[in-house]
């Protein structure tokens, strides 16, 4: 690994790597993507890999016993050891390939939580969570009569670990699930102490890491957690694949999701037996070139090493709050540099979110306004909208100041 005067890698190299960074926003104005929480740009290692795929070993996993096929199952089976080394889990039957953290987390709701919850039983969330984490388990509390409770955000942007434990204790919960940073604060939740607390009371926790695997190390050994989630697009992989990790022992108990081709061992037309893991969960043709290219994407990470990611997205977001604090008129939502991860969420007094991010776009800065998927963080905010930068392992200091001078701008458009 080299050093740069930008952090702990070759700034320019790895940006070379990724070919849409190289594009014009508008002719003769360069991009500057800060728009990395919603989905991040991928390396040319990766999209050389699908292109590979497809033009050289494209063929369906798991089933013909022609060369073609045994070269995909290799490839997409690889891809789950990538993963698993990855992510530290203890066997490669515990990863899961879904489609993305969605799908995992819908998994968990409809095979765990559809055999294990009822009246009387608490499924305990927070405020912060995307609607990913929200609306599956409303779905399901509506058909199952569990009770839904969400953890309050302090006006630091962080969970109340007293009132966490005084649930814990007072409460029948049965499952704790917490995103492990948030979307929009950008807060890195306590996710080991909140596991560690959870087991103690006898519950389970599901990790959604959609924000956390794609910046920075993470064990799912060390932070035992029993369920955790993310998407391959958030990690400079493909869209359409994702993983579901979760502890063996829990697979083997829970019935499948979904039926169909490849999850089963033997079907009648009485009756059918499930394949092994992680067969099981995977129903159909899964996601072959995509979690190939995930796979590269591990690779990519891995070469760069996560803690020099960490590092690096911790020196730009420090830089960015920095920055940020000098707009008059400007609120930034969530905690201080070093309890978040790299995702910055403000309002400008007197200019809308979507007119922030419209101005922005104008001068090349590409940045996500609305509520984020986050509807009740921002009624708890008391905001509609909010503007969200967010970056990646490739962005840098000057990119920031470009998202400052754009927001000088801002201000002068609408004369603030
Ligand atoms: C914290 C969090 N959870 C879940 C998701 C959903 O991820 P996906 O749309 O890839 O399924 C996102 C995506 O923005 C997220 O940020």
């Amino acid at each position: 690994m080299t050093t740069s005067t930008q952090g702990v890698f070759n700034i320019g190299a790895v940006r070379a790597d990724f070919p849409a960074l190289a594009r014009e926003h508008h002719p003769g104005t360069p991009l500057v993507y800060l728009d990395n929480a919603a989905t991040t740009q991928k390396p040319r290692q990766v999209i050389d890999e699908l292109d590979r795929y497809y033009r050289e070993y494209n063929a369906n996993v798991h089933r013909g016993i022609h060369l073609l096929s045994e070269e995909a199952t290799a490839a997409y089976e690889e891809a789950r050891l990538k993963v698993r080394r990855f992510i530290g889990a203890a066997s490669r039957r515990e990863v899961i390939f879904t489609r993305g953290t969605t799908e995992s987390l819908n998994l968990v709701a409809q095979a765990w939580g559809r055999a294990n919850l009822g009246p009387g039983d608490v499924v305990l969330s927070t405020v912060m969570e995307h609607h990913s984490n929200i609306v599956p388990w409303q779905i399901l509390a509506g058909e199952k009569g569990f009770t839904l409770r969400f953890l309050s955000v302090t006006p630091e942007g962080k969970l109340d670990l007293d009132e966490y434990q005084r649930i814990l204790a007072s409460e029948p919960v049965k499952l704790v699930t917490v995103a492990a940073v948030s979307n929009v604060l950008g807060t890195v939740n306590p996710v080991a102490e909140m596991a560690r607390l959870a087991h103690a009371h006898g519950a389970l926790i599901l990790v959604d890491a959609a924000q956390a695997v794609p910046h920075m190390a993470l064990n799912v050994q060390s932070l035992d957690a029993d369920f955790l989630a993310f998407s391959g697009h958030k990690m400079a992989g493909p869209t359409g694949i994702g993983v579901l990790y979760a502890r063996r022992a829990l697979l083997d108990a829970m019935p499948p999701w979904m039926g169909g081709g490849d999850m089963i061992s033997r079907v009648t037309l009485t009756g059918t037996t499930w394949n092994e893991l992680p067969y099981k969960f995977e129903a159909g043709t899964p996601s072959i070139a995509e979690a190939i290219g995930l796979g590269y994407a591990v690779d990519y990470l891995t070469g760069l090493s996560m803690e020099a990611v960490h590092a690096h997205e911790r020196m730009l977001t420090s830089y960015a709050l920095e920055r940020l604090a000098e707009v008059p008129g400007l609120t930034l939502y969530g905690p201080e540099a070093d309890e978040r991860g790299a995702v910055v969420a403000f309002t400008v007094q007197g200019i809308h979110a979507h007119d922030v991010a419209q101005v922005l776009d104008m001068h090349g800065v590409a940045v996500r306004a609305g509520h984020h998927c986050a509807q009740p963080l921002h009624d708890h905010l008391g905001v509609a909208a909010s503007a969200r930068a967010s970056f990646y392992l490739y962005n840098t200091t000057d990119e920031i100041d470009a998202l400052i001078d754009g927001l000088y701008a801002a201000r002068r458009t609408f004369r603030i």
